[in-house]
C-alpha cells in the first residue's frame, strides 16, 4: 500500500502541512497576479465593462494539497516522495561541485593544462543505475496509484460533464435526466463516475481538492472516478463547495471556464435532485413579463417545465433550470447578483470575451423582468 510506504511517515506531513502550502501558496499568488496584470493590460480590447473576476469569492481555494479525499492523498504522497528525491539530488550534485570547485581552483605556480584523462566505467554505470533506481522509486507509487484509481466501484454514481467554450454542463442519467450547467451536485463521500467530453475543442475537468483530472475530447468520451469529500460540517445546509477549472488551454476565455461543486448530505443531495426539473414559479407581473422576454432565449437555454424543452436538439447555451439557486454566472467568472446578471445581458464579451451569447439589444426595462425571471422563478427551495 502507497500509504504506508517508508517515505510517508517521515515526510508526508512536514510536506502536506508546510512545505506544499508555502509552495502552492506561492503559485496561486503568482498566477493570480499575472492574471490581473493581464487583464489591466487587455481591458481596453474588451470594451468598457471592466472585468470583476476577482470580486468572486470562493468558498474554498483552488488548492491540491487539502488531503481531502483518499485520491488527493495519494497524490500528496508521490509529490512528497518525488520533492525528498529532487532534495536528495540537488546536495548529491551540488556538494561534490563546490567541494571541486574549491579544491581544484587555480593556485598560484600551478601548471597549465591540467593533467587530461578520457572515460570512466565506474563512474558511468554509477550515475546511469542511480537515476534508474531513482526514477523507479517515483514510477511504482504512480502507477499503483493510477491503477487503484482506474477502478470504478459498482455503487458509483452516473454524472456527464460536457465542455463547452466555455461553460461546463452535467448530465445525470440515473437522477431524473437532470441537466445544470458550472455547478455539479453531488452527495458527500461518494463515488462518482464521470464521462467526460467536449462538445467543440479540447477542455479538461478538474476539482483540484479532490485529485485526478481528465481531458475532454470532442468525438470521444473519457472516464473518471472521483470520490467526493466528506461534509467538515455535517449541519451544513446547501452544502459545501469546491472550485473547479478548465485545465487546457481551450481559446480566449479558458481561464474563465471554472465551475463549483457543491457537495450535499444524502438527503439534501436526494431533494436537491426532486426540485432540480421543477418549473418556475411565476408570481409577480415582472416574472410574467420576464417570461415572455424569455421566448427569445429559448432557442439556446433551456428551463425544465417550459416550452422551452420541447424545441429540438442540443443547446448551445447553458440550461437555466435552477439558474436561481446558482451562486455565481459565467461558469464562476461573478456572483449571482441583479447587476451582475444585467451587465452580462447587456454585453455578453465585455464579461466573457469571444463567447457565443450574442448581445440581444434588450432595454433595461426588459433585463429587469427577464432577470426577475431566471433568478426568482428558478430559485428552488430543497
Ligand atoms: Cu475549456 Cu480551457
Amino acid at each position: 500500500m502507497v500509504k504506508n510506504h517508508w517515505c510517508r511517515s517521515v515526510s508526508a506531513k512536514l510536506f502536506r502541512e508546510g512545505f506544499g502550502k508555502i509552495m502552492s501558496g506561492s503559485f496561486l499568488s503568482l498566477s493570480s497576479l499575472s492574471l490581473a496584470q493581464e487583464t489591466q493590460e487587455q481591458l481596453p480590447a474588451f470594451g468598457d465593462t471592466k472585468w470583476k473576476l476577482f470580486d468572486v469569492s470562493w468558498d474554498a481555494p483552488m488548492n491540491t494539497v487539502t488531503g481531502l479525499t483518499e485520491w488527493s492523498r495519494d497524490i500528496n504522497n508521490v509529490y512528497s516522495i518525488t520533492t525528498w528525491i529532487c532534495v536528495f539530488v540537488f546536495f548529491a550534485v551540488s556538494i561534490p561541485l563546490v567541494y571541486t570547485l574549491y579544491r581544484f581552483r587555480h593556485k598560484a605556480g600551478d601548471q597549465a593544462p591540467p593533467k587530461q584523462f578520457h572515460g570512466n566505467s565506474t563512474l558511468e554505470i554509477i550515475w546511469t543505475v542511480v537515476p534508474v533506481v531513482l526514477l523507479l522509486f517515483i514510477a511504482v507509487p504512480t502507477w499503483r496509484i493510477l491503477f487503484k484509481h482506474a477502478q470504478v466501484p459498482p455503487s458509483a454514481m452516473k454524472i456527464e460533464a460536457i465542455g463547452h467554450q466555455w461553460w461546463w454542463e452535467f448530465r445525470y442519467p440515473d437522477n431524473g435526466n437532470v441537466v445544470t450547467a458550472n455547478e455539479l451536485h453531488v452527495p458527500e463521500n461518494t463515488p462518482v463516475h464521470f464521462t467526460v467530453y467536449s462538445e467543440d475543442v479540447i477542455h479538461s475537468f478538474w476539482i483540484p481538492a479532490w485529485g485526478g483530472k481528465k481531458d475532454a475530447l470532442p468525438g470521444h468520451k473519457n472516464e473518471i472516478t472521483l470520490t467526493s469529500p466528506p461534509l467538515k460540517n455535517a449541519n451544513v445546509k446547501g452544502g459545501e463547495m469546491y472550485q473547479g477549472q478548465c485545465v487546457e488551454l481551450c481559446g480566449a476565455s479558458h481561464a474563465l471556464m471554472r465551475f463549483n461543486a457543491v457537495v450535499h448530505s444524502k438527503g439534501e443531495f436526494d431533494s436537491w435532485v426532486k426540485t432540480a426539473n421543477s418549473p418556475p414559479t411565476v408570481e409577480t407581473a415582472s416574472q410574467k413579463a420576464g417570461e415572455e422576454v424569455f421566448a427569445r432565449c429559448q432557442a439556446c437555454h433551456t428551463i425544465a417545465g417550459t416550452p422551452s424543452e420541447q424545441l429540438p436538439g442540443n443547446k448551445i447555451g447553458p440550461n437555466l433550470s435552477n439558474f436561481g439557486n446558482r451562486k455565481y454566472l459565467g461558469a464562476g467568472t461573478r456572483m449571482n447578483t441583479p447587476e451582475n446578471l444585467a451587465q452580462w445581458l447587456k454585453n455578453p464579451a465585455g464579461i466573457k470575451p469571444g463567447n457565443l451569447m450574442p448581445n440581444l439589444g434588450l432595454t433595461d426595462e426588459e433585463i429587469a423582468h427577464v432577470s426577475s425571471y431566471i433568478r426568482q422563478s428558478t430559485t428552488k427551495t430543497y
